[in-house]
């Protein structure tokens, strides 16, 4: 590894590709599923790029290899630096912390250490990959003082770091013992890009209130030190998409198709078919989604041989007592509820604690009259967009939570509150029973949203404004984050009210 040299480098906690042991015991690696390999293939292939990632597994020291034209370098994680690092910091201070504490964060300072450490250690990877005046992209929350180790390594480098979880109100991240740690080490980067406006807003207070420094949106001005002179830093939002073209061509094809029939026939044909797809997490609202559906059937408002819900839960984070506890929670109100409505005929949730490929998802979407979205806090939820773009026949209604980012650009959807149980309620009823014309009028509206902005517009989106952070064009100033703390247009608010004579 000593001297491969690479123009562009992402670096993110788990590798584009996962190790997957055969029978007899040899390893092979598989591209996941996730969109971000998607987006970056291309850029990779043109740019001569590496990606630096942790393999999935404890200790397993794999030397750097070529998967499909991606130089992979795998980087080390011992069981305590799982237990401290990833469960610990990433999972269990951080991810609850960024959103909004739906779940207490724990504060240890073994875990932080741990953190330091394993940044550290992505930081001197990327570092010795890296040639002269690369562009290297840090990714997500996992590794947030890496821009700042990075450019105190290597200041030649041009430095991006993308977030894709929220970044929370200041009232909540002033928790965090490590705070001004955190800012500064995000700080490294040359661009902090954030799903929404809302979080870009929330970053730039933090920085102007913890460490004093200017913000004039969309940028930062962080004062000179011993690593590097004055600089500014942009700090803006770019949505993260799927690859909306891909998703759809898959749910045209045959198979999917006739998956989608035959899912409705094994739900015994039920006149309606709602869906929930989520990992399983706290921050996905699958409680206040089941709590919803059973008070409608036992208020008579929906009967169980009539609409049956699908719940995907896939499994996520399973050695952290939150996720833990959460799991009992959902799998004993599933119970509850199928026990208290079902008949022998008809399971009121049909409840699944799997991960399915890409296919069976498509199939499902199709298959979907609803589709639930509830998170009570998500950076983006990309399960809203792939439910969108897998509906080219222009139909299906989807419920979407406010708190997910996709509510700033699915504004056609039915948007909730899903705290407010009754709201819920109303608008799964009124899902059920949207007329035909206006639930194409709504699904053609995002889906052209979700066609224009998809994964290969946002890298490039990031990466062009990466490019011209210097001649100041890549700013392209939104509006100003500071004047839109909730990220949420007034006049976005118009689709949600009904309005008078439309149909
Ligand atoms: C979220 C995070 C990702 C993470 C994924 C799965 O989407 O933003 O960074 O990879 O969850 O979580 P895991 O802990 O399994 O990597």
């Amino acid at each position: 590894m000593a001297d491969e040299r690479y123009a562009f480098v992402v670096v993110s906690n788990r590798l584009p590709v996962d190790r997957v042991v055969d029978e007899d015991g040899t390893a092979t690696w598989n591209q996941s599923p996730g969109g971000l390999v998607t987006a970056l293939e291309p850029v990779m292939r043109d740019a001569d790029g590496a990606w630096v990632g942790w393999a999935g597994l404890p200790d397993a020291a794999v030397a750097p290899f070529t998967h499909d034209r991606i130089r992979v370098i795998p980087i080390a994680l011992s069981e305590y630096e799982i237990e401290n690092y990833y469960e610990g910091f990433s999972n269990d201070t951080i991810w609850p912390l960024y959103h909004d504490v739906i779940a207490p964060p724990t504060y240890h300072r073994d875990w932080w250490d741990s953190y330091v450490e394993v940044n550290q250690r992505f930081a001197d990877a990327a570092a010795s990959v890296a040639q002269d005046g690369a562009t290297v992209w840090v990714q997500d929350y996992q590794l947030q003082l890496v821009p700042k180790m990075l450019r105190i390594a290597r200041p030649d480098l041009l430095i991006g770091f993308f977030n894709h979880i929220p970044f929370p109100a200041y009232g909540l991240f002033s928790q965090l013992p490590w705070r001004n740690q955190i800012i500064d080490g995000l700080l490294g980067a040359d661009v902090v890009g954030f799903q929404r406006v809302s979080d870009a807003g929330n970053f730039s207070r933090a920085a102007r209130r913890l460490l004093g420094y200017a913000t004039t949106s969309p940028y930062i001005e962080v004062p000179a030190s011993d690593s590097s002179p004055t600089r500014r830093v942009v700090a803006r939002s770019f949505p993260i998409s799927i690859d909306a073209a891909a998703f759809e061509a898959l749910a045209r094809t045959p198979e999917v198709q006739a998956r989608a029939l035959q899912i409705r026939e094994e739900l015994g044909n039920p006149r309606v078919v709602m869906l929930g797809v989520d990992r399983l997490d706290y921050t996905k609202g699958i409680g206040h989604r089941l709590k919803a559906f059973g008070e409608l059937l036992e208020d008579g408002r929906v009967q169980v041989d009539d609409v049956t819900l699908v719940q995907i839960a896939s499994p996520s984070r399973e050695r952290v007592e939150t996720y833990k506890h959460l799991r009992d929670e959902i799998e004993l109100t599933v119970g509850r509820i199928n026990g208290d409505f079902g008949t022998t005929a008809h399971q009121a949730v049909k409840y699944l604690h799997q991960g399915f490929p890409r296919e069976e998802m498509a199939a499902l979407y199709l298959a979907a009259d609803v589709m639930l979205v509830t998170a009570l806090r998500d950076g983006m939820n990309l399960v809203a967009k792939e439910y969108v773009a897998a509906r080219f026949d222009e139909d299906g209604v989807l419920v979407l939570s406010e708190f997910a980012g996709a509510a700033d650009e699915l504004i056609t959807s039915l948007r909730i509150n899903p705290h407010d149980i009754d709201g819920l309620k109303d608008a799964i009823m009124r899902a059920i029973a949207m007329p035909q014309p206006e639930r194409a009028e709504r699904m053609r509206a995002m889906r052209a949203k979700v066609r224009e902005n998809d994964v290969a517009h946002w890298s490039r989106d990031f990466l062009h404004a990466l490019a011209h952070v210097h001649d100041g064009s890549g700013s392209n100033s939104q509006s100003d984050p500071d004047s839109d703390p909730d990220g949420d247009p007034l006049g976005d608010l118009e689709w949600t009210v009904e309005r008078p004579g439309k149909r």
